[in-house]
């Protein structure tokens, strides 16, 4: 896994999305509101539907968007293959999976391996997949979270840049639940997408480490 040698500054940021987008929102207002001196600006916004939130929340903000659908493609490695083009297109030195419901694929971690950056709701490596908070709650467990993560060729299963804790309390559900991992998970995010590009990093076997 390979960290970009020389990012743009600041760096470029292409984040892709399946829902309502409020992670988005936050590297955007952090954008917004920081200036330069965040380190990292917003360039475009991808998704794997149309007709969401995320996307309007782009559209709001005069990003470019790009959507590629699984099902408008004959295979899954051609998919893989036009979401890797679309983002390319934007020249980015991060990605940042915000709530992306998508596994992404062989020739997009060859063309970005090292340089995507996932958001999950839960501590890993419990409660992987695309019902993490779910899963913690039906488990029984007294605390979650979130965990950010680079990706590599497994499910929620690459080195771990930061994690935030949350408490469990006997009367949550799954959205209560979910809506409090969320509001640490946006600060969690903009401050590791921050860090990450201002101060650079490195990935050494698990281990990430940022100067
Ligand atoms: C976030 O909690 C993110 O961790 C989760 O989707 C939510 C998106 O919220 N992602 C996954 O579950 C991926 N397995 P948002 O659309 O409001 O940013």
């Amino acid at each position: 896994m390979a960290a970009p040698t020389e990012p743009s500054s600041p760096a470029r940021v292409v984040v892709l999305v399946s829902g309502s987008g409020t992670n988005l929102q936050a590297l955007l207002d952090a954008t917004a509101e920081g200036g330069p001196a965040y380190g990292a600006e917003v360039v475009a916004v991808g998704a794997d539907r149309s007709g969401i939130e995320g996307l309007r929340r782009a559209e709001r903000a005069g990003l470019p968007t790009f959507v590629r659908r699984v099902a408008d493609f004959a295979s899954r490695p051609e998919w893989d293959v036009a979401l890797a083009d679309a983002v390319s297109a934007h020249r980015p030195d991060l990605v940042v999976s915000a709530g992306f419901m998508k596994i992404v694929g062989a020739e997009f971690l060859a063309r970005f391996g090292g340089r995507i950056v996932n958001t999950h709701p839960a501590l890993l490596p419990s409660f992987p997949g695309a019902h993490g908070v779910r899963d913690a709650l039906a488990y029984g467990a007294k605390v979650t979270g979130c965990t950010v993560h680079f990706v590599d060729d497994g499910v929620d299963t690459g080195p771990v840049i930061a994690q935030g804790v949350v408490e469990i309390r006997d009367e949550d559900d799954e959205a209560a639940l979910h809506e409090r991992i969320k509001d640490v998970e946006r600060r969690l995010l903009v401050d590791v997408v921050g860090r990450l590009a201002r101060d650079g990093y490195s990935i050494k076997g698990r281990k990430v480490y940022i100067p």
